[in-house]
C-alpha cells in the first residue's frame, strides 16, 4: 500500500470532521451524521483508488452512503478495504461534549472482519501490555495482568468503561480492584486509542460496544502496537442470522488483533470535539483548524497532523 496514501486520507477525515463540527452542540446527531457521511463520501469519490467499504454506515437497505460493499474512489489503482466511521460518537458531537472522532481505516482487500452491526465484548491495551489480555479470564485477573506487565500497583491503572446499566456488575468488578475507572457515555474507538497514547493516562477498556467499532479499533492498535480481543455477541436471532448472512460461521470466536485487521493497515482520525489525544476543530474566521493522527502498521509511525482550511480557497472536489 502506497505510504502516500496517508496523506489522501486525512483530507478526507479533516473534511468530514469539519462538517460535522460546524454542527456540534446542536442536540442533532442525524444532522451532524449526516454531514460528515456526505463530506467523507465526496472526498473518497476524489482519490485514486479502488475502494469498499465493509465497516461503515449499515447495510444498504438502511444506509444511503457509505453502506457495506459501496464502491469509493475512482475505480483506478489499489484494491483497498475501508472500515470507516465518518462521525464516532454522534451524541458526543450532538452534546459538545468530548472525544468525537472522524476515522477511516485502510487495508488490502480481504484484510478486514465483515464484522455484523451486533455487539461485542471487548478488551483494549496500548504496547506495555501487549500479550496479557484475554476474555476467557475476568476483568480482575486481566486488570491484574495488565498491572503487572506495567508494574504498577492496581490504583495506578485507569479503565475506560462505556457509562450503560449492562456494565453495571462490570463497574463493581474494576471497582473492587482499586483500579480507576474512567466511565464514557460514548466513543470506544477512541479510548481504545487512548489506551495505547501515554498522554490520555487510559490503560484498559474493558466492556461491550459496536462490533464495527471493534474492527476499527484494533487496526487503529495494530499501527499503535497494542492488543485487542474481541468477541461477539447477540441479542437475538435476528443479529445472529445478519453475523450468519456476513459470513460469521462460529458465534463464540474470540477474535484476536489480526483476525480482526491484518496485513498492512494504514489509520487516520481527526478530531471533531476535543479528546484525550486529538484536539476538536476549531472555527476561524473564514477557516477552520483540525487536529488529525496518521498511522501505518508497516512503519510504526504515529503523525500528528495540524492543518488550517481556508474556505475562500474553493478545493477542487467542490
Ligand atoms: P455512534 O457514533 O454510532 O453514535 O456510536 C457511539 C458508540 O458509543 C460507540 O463508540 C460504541 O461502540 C457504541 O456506540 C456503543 O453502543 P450503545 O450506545 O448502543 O451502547
Amino acid at each position: 500500500m502506497d505510504r502516500n496514501y496517508a496523506l489522501e486520507f486525512v483530507r478526507v477525515t479533516e473534511a468530514a470532521a469539519i462538517a460535522s463540527a460546524r454542527l456540534m452542540g446542536r442536540g442533532d446527531e442525524k444532522a451532524a451524521d449526516h454531514a460528515a457521511v456526505e463530506s467523507m463520501r465526496m472526498l473518497l469519490s476524489s482519490i485514486n483508488f479502488d475502494g469498499t467499504v465493509v465497516i461503515g454506515e449499515g447495510e444498504r437497505d438502511e444506509a444511503p452512503m457509505l453502506y457495506i460493499g459501496e464502491k469509493v474512489g475512482t475505480g483506478e489503482g489499489a484494491k483497498l478495504d475501508l472500515a470507516l466511521d465518518p462521525l464516532e460518537g454522534t451524541t458526543i458531537c450532538a452534546n459538545g461534549a468530548n472525544n468525537s472522532i472522524s476515522v477511516i481505516a485502510i487495508a488490502e482487500q480481504g484484510h478486514f472482519l465483515h464484522a455484523p452491526d451486533t455487539y461485542m465484548d471487548k478488551i483494549a491495551v496500548g504496547p506495555a501490555a501487549k500479550g496479557c489480555i484475554s476474555l476467557d479470564v475476568s476483568a480482575t485477573e486481566n486488570i491484574k495482568r495488565v498491572a503487572e506487565a506495567k508494574k504498577c500497583a492496581l490504583d495506578e491503572l485507569t479503565v475506560v468503561i462505556l457509562d450503560r446499566p449492562r456494565h453495571q456488575d462490570l463497574i463493581q468488578e474494576v471497582r473492587s480492584t482499586g483500579a480507576r475507572i474512567y466511565l464514557i457515555g460514548d466513543g470506544d474507538v477512541s479510548a481504545a486509542i487512548a489506551t495505547a497514547r501515554p498522554e490520555t493516562g487510559v490503560d484498559l477498556l474493558i466492556g461491550n460496544g459496536g462490533a464495527p467499532e471493534g474492527v476499527i479499533s484494533a487496526a487503529a492498535l495494530r499501527c499503535l502496537g497494542g492488543d485487542f480481543v474481541g468477541r461477539l455477541t447477540f441479542r437475538n436471532e435476528e443479529e445472529k442470522s445478519r453475523a450468519s448472512r456476513m459470513g460469521i460461521k462460529d458465534f463464540d470466536r474470540t477474535y484476536s488483533l489480526h483476525d480482526l485487521a491484518s496485513g498492512k493497515v494504514m489509520f487516520c482520525a481527526t478530531g471533531v470535539t476535543d479528546g484525550t489525544f486529538l484536539k476538536g476543530v476549531r472555527m476561524t474566521p473564514g477557516g477552520a483548524k483540525t487536529h488529525s493522527m496518521v498511522m501505518r502498521s508497516e512503519s510504526g509511525t504515529v503523525r500528528y497532523v495540524e492543518a488550517d482550511h481556508r474556505f475562500d480557497h474553493k478545493p477542487s472536489w467542490k
